[in-house]
């Protein structure tokens, strides 16, 4: 993909904006849609009479989405154009209300038709205010966080006008070279559902068209998280098994969870290109699971399907997109577009009516349920108050706050003492960059609403101390720049620093301070889309930094920012905590985190590996031969990963006792009750997650070691202890085996572990065999 995302500033002035929108629009906008949301069958019989007027190259301009690519003015007339012709029934990359107001009125008055464009974007982890990265989200092991996250996203995005958001990523990833694990929830496939289900919640609300949310668009289908060598968009190879047990189960538990929309991924699976596979897209999809929605493209992958060497030409590519069963192309640039071929391909008998009037009906149904035709317009004066609501921002902080992962704190250096801490040296490329802090895929954030993480220790502490800062060394620049840096987030207008000449002066700075706060990591183009990478390094001469403050001898505290398990060579800091890209208010978060005002409680949701080398190192990996040996399997290194899935320490101490199986034996089908005593054994409040885990020991397939099948984050006070209760459901129970090429549920033997991290010791077991 090319593609220069040039975002218009939304020009929200108030007054000026309402009076553009002119009487019409504004008085549309004021009519609320229906209340409750309209029956199938209603849906279904709206979408087929507008089908029945319609020509066949008005129908492939509802399954057309383009870009407005450049945004320069030749560029925004032709989408005019298109547009005017109804030769495009949706639009991505324009976020400006006033933009998106003006096209709406011209679909709307200027078609025969008057179908209401459809409008989508980006919205991963925030519009104006930036939650952090999904995969932060992830490591809050609490659904609710990206629940509330993905409705702020959502408010905000309709209150512009948009539809619908091209999220949630829910793309298994173990490999953290591909850099797409940032927007995603790792490598865990129970973890990954709960955090698709609650996102698509958060997007949607009660029902698709409930007001004030957009439709979601769980991505890549299927498989992209496996991209050989972490090489984002290159080919994927799995078994069925890995497929169904676990690249699958998160979309499934999407399309459970009613998501409106699903994106096809780029990359080619086991030989057949997701776009063109009708098994993954039709059989899988929409047969097996019911998905009823509408399935778009990934940009531009429709006419890709050339480039795989898989269609012929561009006719054949969209021949083979809309019957493998896509809807909707998300256009590569003009002129390539394979779906404006489909007219010519239904004329030559190459697809069917009703092929194409299946497509088209999924797209329809979705602008009726969305109210479009009720209410098109965007309300203006709404969207200024609905970006500028507080609220907002204080959700994103929660956010930052539960997402933080401690990973060592040696001697309880943190939390630092306010009292005790009377100066402090804050240090590193990435502690005052608010384009950092926020992450990828963000294009309409303010670097003056950020909040950086050296701000975030200034506000909190006040005169009562001094802050020193140094940004230590320079963020080195990617050996070639991404797509998404320009203007002022460039890396060539980062600032340019004598690395030698600051080390020493950032080193002279820490010997004078109470203790060093080092803000380390990955810069935000670094990961991403077309952001793998090769090595788990810090980027550039940061490691040397880091080096060089712990050899004072001061207390260090080490924040990583960063959505890989980056190699510190062994570098051992008093304390360190992933902090991720904590979102907007993200220096706010930190400081509440260092300074004990909150404890943190956020767990990994990948094992981190000592070394690239282990990688793919997942926790749930098949027993194999040799198990006690297994430690041993390079004689260089131990095979274990250096923190395991699961890990975080809190501010406090935890302590599990007294597991409980509710029935010892159960019937296939039946679910297994289980319990355990959890308590806060420290001296603060703070949070733990109790996880279990279970080992098949024996079936129709090998299984892994363990498997998560359970969380519950909870909150308690010093000395209190709660019963966590959780309910192994039969489908947990249940998997996809190669010898019978299904869905099987043994008669066997499961060990359950309890505890916070998948190293848990905690152990009972419980039987399943037929009364
Ligand atoms: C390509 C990316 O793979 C996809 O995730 C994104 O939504 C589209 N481009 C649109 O930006």
């Amino acid at each position: 993909m090319k593609s220069v995302r040039k975002i218009r500033r939304a020009a929200l002035a108030g007054a000026a904006v309402i009076a553009s929108l002119g009487a019409s629009g504004a008085a549309q906008a004021q009519r609320a849609p229906a209340a409750a949301p309209p029956s199938d069958a209603e849906v279904r019989a709206r979408a087929d009479a507008l089908i029945a007027q319609m020509t066949p190259e008005e129908k492939a301009g509802q399954l057309t989405q383009y870009f407005d690519f450049t945004n320069a003015p030749e560029e925004s007339k032709r989408v005019t154009d298109e547009m005017a012709a109804a030769r495009a029934g949706s639009l991505l990359f324009v976020n400006d209300p006033v933009e998106l107001d003006r096209l709406q009125h011209i679909a709307v008055e200027k078609t025969r038709l008057k179908i209401p464009l459809l409008f989508g974007y980006d919205v991963i982890h925030g519009l104006r205010t930036i939650m952090p990265v999904p995969i932060a989200v992830a490591a809050s092991w609490d659904p609710k966080v990206a629940e509330d996250g993905q409705a702020v996203a959502a408010a905000e995005a309709r209150a512009v006008g948009l539809h619908w958001a091209f999220a949630p990523m829910v793309d298994i990833a173990r490999d953290p070279r591909w850099g797409r694990i940032v927007e995603g929830a790792g490598e865990d496939p129970y973890l990954g559902s709960a955090m698709a289900a609650a996102q698509v919640r958060g997007f949607q609300g009660s029902h698709l068209g409930a007001p004030g949310h957009i439709i979601a668009g769980p991505k890549h289908f299927a498989g992209y998280g496996a991209a050989l060598g972490g090489r984002d968009y290159d080919e994927v190879n799995l078994s069925d098994s890995e497929l169904w047990n676990v690249y699958l189960k998160p979309f499934k538990a999407a399309v459970d969870a009613g998501a409106g929309n699903i994106m096809s991924a780029y990359m080619g699976l086991n030989g057949t290109p997701a776009t063109g596979n009708r098994w993954l897209l039709t059989d899988v999809l929409r047969k097996t699971w019911g998905f009823k929605g509408f399935v778009v493209t990934d940009a531009g992958a429709a006419h890709d399907l050339m480039t795989h060497g898989f269609a012929s030409d561009n006719q054949d590519a969209g021949v083979r997109a809309l019957t493998a069963g896509v809807d909707m192309e998300m256009a590569p640039p003009f002129g390539t577009s394979a779906f404006k071929t489909l007219p010519q391909s239904l004329a030559e008998g190459k697809i069917t009516t009703t092929q194409l009037d299946d497509a088209v009906r999924h797209v329809l149904e979705a602008k009726i349920r969305m109210g479009l035709f009720e209410q098109p317009y965007v309300d203006l004066k709404a969207a200024e108050r609905v970006l500028n609501d507080p609220a907002h921002r204080v959700t994103a902080r929660i956010a930052a706050e539960r997402s933080a992962v401690l990973l060592r704190n040696e001697g309880g250096l943190l939390p630092l003492d306010h009292k005790r801490v009377k100066s402090i040296a804050v240090i590193g490329p990435l502690a005052d960059s608010a384009r950092d802090t926020v992450g990828p895929w963000v294009f309409d954030q303010k670097d003056d609403e950020t909040v950086t993480v050296l701000a975030g220790i200034k506000a909190k502490l006040g005169a009562a101390a001094r802050v020193d800062y140094s940004p230590g060394v320079t963020m080195p620049a990617r050996l070639h720049p991404s797509i998404f840096e320009s203007g002022p987030h460039a890396a060539t207008a980062r600032p340019q620093i004598d690395d030698a000449a600051e080390i020493r002066r950032a080193v002279g700075m820490v010997g004078s301070a109470d203790v060093a706060v080092l803000v380390l990591g990955e810069g935000w183009s670094m990961i991403g889309e077309q952001a793998s990478r090769s090595s788990l390094d810090l980027p550039g001469r940061q490691q040397e930094l880091l080096d060089a403050v712990i050899a004072t001898g001061k207390p260090v505290v080490v924040l990583l920012m960063s959505a890989r398990p980056l190699d510190l060579k062994g570098s051992k800091p008093g304390a360190l905590m992933n902090i991720w890209y904590p979102g907007s208010q993200g220096g706010a978060a930190v400081a509440n985190l260092l300074f004990g005002e909150v404890s943190p409680g956020g767990k990994l949701p990948y094992n981190w590996p000592r070394n690239i080398g282990q990688i793919p190192l997942p926790y749930a990996h098949l027993t194999s031969f040799q198990p006690k040996t297994s430690e041993q399997r390079y004689w260089n290194e131990p095979n274990s990963p250096l923190y395991p899935f699961g890990y975080g320490l809190t501010y406090s101490t935890f302590a599990f006792s007294n597991l409980k199986i509710g029935k010892g034996t159960v019937a296939p089908g039946e679910a297994v009750p289980v319990s355990v005593d959890l308590k806060n054994t420290g001296t603060r409040k703070a949070d733990d997650v109790a996880q279990l885990y279970i080992h098949q020991r024996h079936g129709s397939a090998a299984r892994p070691v363990r498997e998560l099948k359970g969380f519950q984050r909870v909150t308690l006070a010093p000395g209190e202890t709660r019963t966590v209760e959780f309910m192994i459901k039969p489908e947990d129970l249940t998997y996809w085996a190669s010898a019978t090429r299904d869905f099987v549920q043994d008669e066997t033997t499961f060990d359950v572990y309890v505890g916070d991290d998948s190293n848990a010791s905690l152990t009972a077991t419980f039987e399943v065999r037929k009364p």
